[in-house]
């Protein structure tokens, strides 16, 4: 898998709804080979502040490399204030994408929770191509964090939310949403977002008896697999998030 790291220019970097950025940088040669599920780890500014690369999700891969974020820490916040034109040096692709589901399934359902939408919108652009189509159920705290998604709903997908206070879509976790997943074809799921979320997917899954992929998320460093600190616990052994993951099956996963 070729690694590029190269100072891209930022071609634009919007506010996108209260809580959500999205960066978009000038990378061709790096979207071409960019897969859905794979990261970037940006370093944010030349000074030692913030000292580590800080990883995202490719949300899009088109003629430039789309990143989703939201704005969290002193990193988050830095990265608000770049203006297009700036430049920001990027490592990437990294990590183990989503591969497609069984050639037999005839659902895909997508869970999401919060930031971790950002991965699914590059996904839906491929499962669109190979005529999948897709489910995606998506929960946030209020309407501050929900962004359109005007873009999902192009890709065919039917979109259905929950907010903690009700405050968009139905009142509740994500979790009230999903659980009504009428199963009478064969389903697969995609699942990113915050670790009780898919840990109450794994669930569902091992109930219903469904195969599914999880992208993870954790604090890094190297991002490349050479220090260890992003290691998770699976049912084979320690895996790291980065090179591992960020995707693992879902069934691996010990949340
Ligand atoms: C593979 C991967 C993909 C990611 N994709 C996205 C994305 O698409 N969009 C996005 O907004 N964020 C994403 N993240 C999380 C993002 O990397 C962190 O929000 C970012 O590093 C925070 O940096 P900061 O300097 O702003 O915050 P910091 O000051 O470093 O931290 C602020 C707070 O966030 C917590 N935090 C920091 N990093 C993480 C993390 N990785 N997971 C959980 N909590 C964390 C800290 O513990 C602290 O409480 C991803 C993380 C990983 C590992
Ligand atoms: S961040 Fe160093 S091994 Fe993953």
């Amino acid at each position: 898998m070729m690694t590029f790291q190269e100072k891209y220019k930022i071609v634009s970097n919007k506010q996108v709804s209260e809580k959500f950025y999205q960066l978009s940088f000038d990378a061709l040669a790096m979207a071409r080979k960019a897969l859905p599920g794979q990261f970037v780890h940006l370093r944010i500014s030349d000074t030692l502040k913030p000292f580590f690369r800080r990883p995202f999700s490719i949300h899009r891969a088109q003629k430039t490399i789309d990143i989703l974020y939201e704005a969290v820490g002193d990193g988050t916040r830095m990265l608000a204030q770049k203006k297009r034109g700036d430049r920001l040096d990027c490592l990437g692709p990294l990590g183990t994408p989503f591969s497609l589901p069984p050639k037999d399934i005839k659902q895909i359902v997508l869970i999401a929770g919060g930031v971790g939408v950002a991965p699914f919108l590059f996904l839906t652009d491929i499962l669109k191509k190979k005529n999948y189509k897709c489910v995606l159920f998506y929960g946030a705290r209020s309407k501050e964090q929900i962004f359109p998604m005007t873009d999902f709903k192009k890709n065919g997908c039917a979109v259905h939310v929950a907010t903690d206070d009700g405050s968009v879509g139905k009142k509740g976790r994500v979790s009230v949403l999903f659980s009504s997943i009428k199963i009478n074809v064969p389903t697969y799921l995609y699942t990113c977002g915050p670790k009780p979320m898919m840990a109450c997917v794994q669930e569902f899954a091992n109930k219903n008896h469904l195969e599914g992929q999880a992208s993870l998320e954790e604090v890094m460093a190297c991002g490349v697999g050479a220090c260890l600190g992003c290691s998770i616990k699976t049912k084979k052994g320690y895996q790291t998030v980065c090179h591992d993951g960020p995707v693992f099956d879902l069934k691996e996963v010990i949340f």
